[in-house]
């Protein structure tokens, strides 16, 4: 694919970091893990392949079956969770995705903290890269991958929801990704 975009988002002013756990979740969270996805389509649902009207209607097994072939983190701060991500294993990489964090805890770092959790997992289980996709529009998005070493594939990814927006494929290198 020879269309690349190009981008150059602008840097928002840092906020305090407060304190969030970060856990995977356990087969049996698969309610929660809906319950959090659902939230985030709710929210920011422009940025995700995914219709929340099209993920309330799944049924339990598709929420167990993501725990089974997937890791998911969370951050919590106290009881309440503030972000997620997700890593999935392919063959010879790892794919990032369903990244998102609470409208509150943005701009403070805890995007990133997800972002290189999935980095050093990857790492551990092996692989060289980690890819994941991106809406060129989207700036905050956009401007962490790159800060984690990210480069375009070249691939462009066709959206099913909404239809004609694309998607850029980018890759982390993990030889070169900063370390948590
Ligand atoms: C994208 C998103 C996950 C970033 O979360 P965050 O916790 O605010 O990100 P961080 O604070 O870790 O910042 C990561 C980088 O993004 C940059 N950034 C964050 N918000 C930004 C904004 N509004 N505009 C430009 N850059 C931004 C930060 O400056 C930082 O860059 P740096 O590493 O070069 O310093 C969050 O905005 C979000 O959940 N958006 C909706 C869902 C989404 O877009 N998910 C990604 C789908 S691919």
């Amino acid at each position: 694919m020879a269309r690349q975009a190009s981008i150059q988002p602008e840097s928002p002013q840092k906020q305090p970091q407060p304190q969030h756990d970060i856990e995977a979740l356990r087969p049996a969270q698969w309610s929660l893990l809906r319950e959090l996805r659902l939230h985030a389509l709710g929210q920011d649902g422009t940025v995700f392949d995914a219709s929340p009207e099209t993920e309330a209607a799944l049924p339990a097994s598709y929420w167990q079956e993501v725990l089974a072939t997937s890791t998911i983190w969370v951050a919590t701060a106290g009881d309440a969770p503030a972000g997620m991500v997700r890593y999935t294993p392919h063959d010879g990489y790892g794919h990032g995705g369903s990244l998102w964090i609470d409208p509150h805890g943005r701009t403070r770092g805890l995007a990133r903290r997800l972002m290189l959790t999935a980095v050093d997992h990857a790492r551990r289980r092996g692989d060289s890269e980690l890819r994941g996709s991106v809406l060129p529009d989207n700036r905050p998005a956009v401007r962490l991958f790159r800060s984690l070493g990210a480069v375009p594939t070249g691939w462009l990814k066709p959206r099913n929801h909404p239809p004609h927006a694309l998607r850029i494929e980018m890759s982390i290198p993990l030889s070169q990704c900063p370390r948590t």
